[in-house]
């Protein structure tokens, strides 16, 4: 069969524009929406900011790149990928241990996406009830703290999510994404856009665009940019074999730069805009930026329940955030099941099911942080302090694993593979290639390992 044709196992996406939507739907999430504005609020804003573009510039897109060419060339899941790649190349069969890492990355992070996607489903239904309607941001709060402290509720809906989830991956990740995706990515920019042409009426808006945009360094710590690193890796689905896996569907003749180009520009913009849309509101409340994990949805709904149409628009909303967390959800969770369906021999079907299981156990921990265990925390010394079952598998998975994964990906493309080959396959023009490989052979991974060094204070 010639390469051009070549089928993986698992299916492949009609063309590019498949691939790029799918990719989109892997990237934009609960990241984008949910966590760049509550990070960016518990790090101090613009410099928080400056230092996350950089990463998906510098780190972010590199890596991409090479992910997509990874997968593309090994044609099957992330671990047996990288163990065929590795043969070829004559290394050692411990980069398998690469695809592990990542496909375990994506277990653990669903487990908790998974319970914050079911706050937004949760919300859907109270933004349709017309709950919200002239609600001041003390009983918007009182709404949030409502919800989140009842775990039978959150595991309701952890549980429906879980479901939704593993009912897709169980039929083939082609089928009906790159419908859904078309539709829904220009819906949501949309309704973002709404959200921040009422932020232009609260009279705060210079305020928050101030926050987002303007540096103040003093507010930089080294765990912020750790931080900021970390969320370029989550919220381009880097460093874990989403992309990757996304990749070994994709047609040969389709070129990796643009993509890529296309996937992180759309992800950087849902992301800013939603900064756009929330900061303004904050501060036309006299709320704090650093609310934590439900700034959103302490937030949007006091927008919704101002602005004409409210109802309509916020319930949209929702339903949006839930879809694009959705098509994220299915790709933290394909690395895993493609591999048990090579590998054991399982329908995906069964994979699915095994996998989902797991990950919904798993999540039940999340739940419980957020009520029952709220109080059992425990801190790193002089890095982290009070941090509950979901901020520990949040900080292991976004700021370690992933980078991680970023990291050794960069040293197995940029290093251990022959350069006539990496040059070959990646088939793009000469100038931007190699700054591409000067990028992700010395920049990408000096840069990661310095942040590390420096979040631990060995630097
Ligand atoms: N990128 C997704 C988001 O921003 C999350 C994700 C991370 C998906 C890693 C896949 C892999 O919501």
């Amino acid at each position: 069969m010639s390469s051009e044709f070549r089928l993986s196992m698992h299916g492949q996406w009609s063309g590019r524009v498949a691939f790029i939507l799918a990719a989109t739907g892997s990237a934009v999430g609960l990241g984008n929406i949910w966590k760049f504005p509550y990070i960016t609020g518990d790090n101090g804003g613009g410099a928080f900011v400056l230092v996350y573009l950089f990463c998906i510039v510098l780190i972010g897109i590199p890596v991409m790149m090479a992910e997509i060419f990874l997968g593309r060339k090994g044609g099957l899941s992330p671990i047996n990928t990288m163990g065929m790649l590795a043969r070829e190349e004559n290394r050692h069969g411990i980069w398998r241990g690469l695809g592990w890492m990542g496909a375990i990355a994506g277990l653990l992070i669903l487990s908790y996406y998974s319970v914050i996607a079911g706050w937004a489903m949760a919300y859907t239904v109270r933004m349709a009830a017309g709950v919200f309607v002239g609600a001041t941001a003390d009983g918007v709060t009182s709404i949030f703290v409502a919800l989140t402290s009842d775990p039978e509720r959150l595991l309701g809906w952890h549980t429906l999510f879980m479901l939704m989830t593993m009912t897709i991956v169980s039929r083939g990740v082609q089928h009906g994404l790159e419908k859904a995706v078309r539709f829904l990515m220009p819906l949501l920019l949309i309704m973002l856009l709404i959200l921040v042409a009422y932020a232009t009426t609260t009279g705060a808006f210079a305020q928050g665009f101030n926050y987002l945009f303007y540096p103040d360094f003093s507010k930089l710590t080294s765990e912020s940019v750790l931080v900021a690193m970390g969320h370029a890796f989550f919220t381009l689905s880097l460093g874990m074999g989403a992309i990757m896996a996304y990749g070994a569907y994709l047609p040969k003749n389709i070129s990796i730069a643009k993509t890529t180009f296309m996937i992180a520009g759309a992800d950087t913009l849902v992301a800013l805009f939603a900064g756009l849309a929330i900061f303004p509101i904050v501060f036309a409340n006299s709320m704090t930026p650093a609310e934590g994990p439900g700034l959103i949805f302490k937030t949007l709904p006091i927008a919704f329940g101002q602005m004409d149409y409210g109802i309509l628009f916020g319930t949209l909303f929702f339903v949006l955030i839930v879809f694009a967390a959705w098509t994220s959800a299915i790709s933290l969770i394909e690395p895993m099941v493609a591999w048990l369906v090579e590998n054991k021999n399982l329908s995906r079907i069964r994979a699915s099911a095994y996998i989902g299981v797991l990950t919904w156990f798993i999540g039940v921990g999340s739940v419980l942080s957020f009520n029952v265990w709220e109080k059992a925390t425990w801190s790193i010394p002089g890095l982290f302090k009070d941090l509950t079952f979901f901020d520990t598998l949040d900080g292991l998975t976004a700021n370690v694993l992933l980078p991680l994964g970023g990291l050794f990906i960069a040293i197995f493309v940029g290093h251990l593979m022959a350069k006539h080959k990496v040059k070959e396959e990646m088939n793009s023009h000469p100038l931007l290639y190699t700054i591409w490989y000067a990028l992700i052979r010395y920049v990408t991974p000096l840069l990661v390992i310095i942040v590390f060094l420096k979040a631990i204070k060995l630097i």
